[in-house]
């Protein structure tokens, strides 16, 4: 069975179960401030899980292409990538435990012909708050499953939130506790000798998640308890490449036929075979992955960059070339450029990705000109100065003669680290994928931003668009297209009319339609075709007429104006030819 098909079957499977389709999520979240990827199928319909009616009712399955930095570290082993597609139903307070467990056993060993007996679950042990879920470990044996082969975890591996256990749960946040079902293989030769303490969520290579039924019922309140929400959902999510790998009997991930052709393609430049040398086949996984992540992130429309996705983007690219020049040094732009094919870049999409390869094979020849100068300078520096890693800093060293140690290697591990714990807490809430930032205030900013945004047009013209936006809890910071920054009588007409907005106390309504119903209605929309094809769309004021903006966006907002306070412009700069970014916030003088 391919992939293709196990993706045709899963939708159809739950579409005649009652399940509308809905359009994936753009992997690229632009207007959310608090995460750079979508991570998860459900990121999307948190309002929906919350209680919001959905237009297309209360059961509903898709396949969301998602991105997890936070297992980058991981990628290398035979099951982790950091992106993937996550097959998704939901029950938005329709279906619940007995249905959700009952279809997950039947698409699983029916549909897609898993062995029952290779097949293992796992339940919620329970908290002093949350009892233990007994319930599912019923459904589970009413459906066959042995007792010896249904297993009780606690909060680390059997409660699912996009923070994590409930205690790391930030208030607002959703989840509960879920119901994992892993396969075991029996294809890897030390499989036989698994040690009798051997369990589903042991890491020794027999046991693979192959879906997670999240029972989300519980939203974290201020005050650290758990509340119930108005309504018990079903979201399951289950990883297509494990599950591919499963039906195929493959304890390795890139064995399937998603990572096959570039795997092939590998194999073919470099004349090595996938799994002949065991350390080489993690630089293939870690390449491979690398370059599938980078051209979904490149097709949503990002380059690489300095900041943000676009950062992510140029690392992850990077990383591969440093991975494919350790194997073969000069063939990477040839090797990336086929591979990136493979996972169905489009010739843009590859050009993106192959000027950045250029770019850092420019930059590795500076290095290596600057190292020649300079035999004694400190790998660090190549590193901070131009992104150079360590292990290409072997190979340029080795060039001027210089052989590195392991007191260099040391020495840049630990400046490497200092380095990582200043990044890591400064943007420790946008990777995360959390809620971390989520506050009211970066609400309040975000619905402010909408009136940033409409006010420019009305005072400088309708030439004005945006071109970026970032949203602290302190402040706004957006970018249009202008040609000169604004006098100081446009600046006070800007703040007027948002002041004015502010104090008629106008409502913040949004309402679910088609991309083309909303640019008929003259909403705005900046990023194009990297919209699903429904969408929402918030509108200030009478979305009937008279508003005074109307605006493509996923949320959230603040449901009235007032809840914003008066918004004051508190900088402004020029960001390059035509681009004017200004600061503002709602916070008094
Ligand atoms: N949200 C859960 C997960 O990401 C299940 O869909 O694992």
């Amino acid at each position: 069975m391919t992939t293709d098909e196990i993706r045709e079957k899963y939708l159809k499977f739950f579409e005649e179960r009652g399940h509308a389709k809905i359009e994936a999520a753009p992997l690229v979240l632009e207007n959310d401030p608090t995460t750079l990827f979508t991570s998860a199928g459900m990121q999307p319909l948190i309002p929906y899980l919350k209680g919001e009616v959905h237009p297309k009712g209360k059961r509903l399955v898709d396949i969301q292409p998602s991105l997890r930095l936070q297992d980058i570290e991981e990628v290398g082993d035979a099951s982790h990538t950091t992106f993937f597609e996550m097959l998704g139903n939901w029950s938005l307070g329709d279906y619940f435990k007995k249905e959700q467990l009952a279809w997950c056993w039947e698409f699983f060993t029916k549909e897609l012909g898993l062995e029952p007996e290779r097949l293992y679950v796992s339940v919620f042990e329970g908290t002093k708050d949350v009892p233990k879920d007994t319930e599912s470990a019923d459904v589970w044996k009413s459906l066959g499953v042995p007792e010896e082969r249904i297993f009780y975890y606690g909060v680390d591996k059997n409660w699912w939130s996009r923070s994590g256990t409930p205690d790391s749960m930030p208030d607002g946040e959703i989840g509960g506790p879920d119901s994992e079902i892993f396969f075991e293989f029996t294809d890897i030769p030390h499989n036989k000798k698994y040690g009798k303490d051997c369990h589903p969520n042991c890491q020794c290579g027999r046991f693979m998640e192959i879906g997670n039924s999240v029972f989300i019922q519980y939203e974290k309140q201020k005050d650290g308890t758990l509340s119930e929400l108005p309504q018990k959902n079903v979201d399951f999510g289950g990883g297509l490449e494990r599950i591919s790998a499963a039906v195929g009997g493959y304890s390795d991930i890139f064995l399937t036929d998603i990572y096959e052709q570039a795997i092939r393609v590998m194999e073919k430049i470099t004349g090595r075979k996938y799994r002949q040398v065991k350390s080489e086949s993690a630089d293939f996984r870690i390449i491979a992955d690398h370059l599938r992540a980078a051209v979904a992130i490149a097709k949503n429309g990002v380059y690489p960059g300095n900041k943000l996705q676009g950062y992510v983007l140029r690392r992850l690219i990077r990383r591969a070339v440093a991975k494919i020049r350790q194997i073969k040094p000069d063939s990477a732009v040839d090797i990336i450029g086929k591979m990136c094919e493979s996972f169905g870049a489009s010739n843009d999409v590859g050009d993106v990705i192959k000027e950045e390869v250029e770019k850092f094979e420019r930059i590795l020849l500076e290095g290596a000109r600057v190292v020649k100068q300079n035999p004694k300078i400190d790998p660090f520096e190549l590193y901070q100065s131009f992104g150079i890693p360590y292990e290409m800093s072997l190979e340029i060293f080795s060039g001027v003669g210089r052989l590195l140690t392991d007191k260099d290697k040391k020495e840049f591990e630990k400046k490497f680290e200092e380095h990582q714990e200043q990044s890591r807490s400064a943007s420790a809430g946008m990777f995360k994928g959390g809620l971390a930032d989520a506050s009211e205030e970066v609400t309040k900013l975000h619905t402010a931003t909408h009136l940033v945004h409409a006010a420019l047009r009305k005072v400088l013209g309708e030439t004005v668009s945006q071109k970026g936006s970032n949203i602290t809890a302190e402040r706004l910071r957006f970018d249009f297209s202008h040609a000169e920054k604004l006098t100081d009588g446009q600046i006070k007409k800007v703040e007027g009319l948002i002041n004015e907005v502010v104090d008629k106390d106008l409502p913040v309504t949004f309402e679910t339609k088609t991309l083309d119903e909303a640019i008929k209605e003259g909403a705005l929309h900046f990023f194009g075709e990297r919209y699903g094809n429904e969408v929402k769309v918030y509108t200030i004021g009478d979305p009937k007429g008279g508003w005074f903006s109307k605006e493509v966006c996923g949320g959230p907002h603040v449901e009235h104006t007032h809840l914003i306070g008066h918004v004051r412009i508190v900088k402004q700069e020029k960001v390059g030819s035509g681009i004017v970014r200004i600061y503002a916030t709602n916070k008094p003088e």
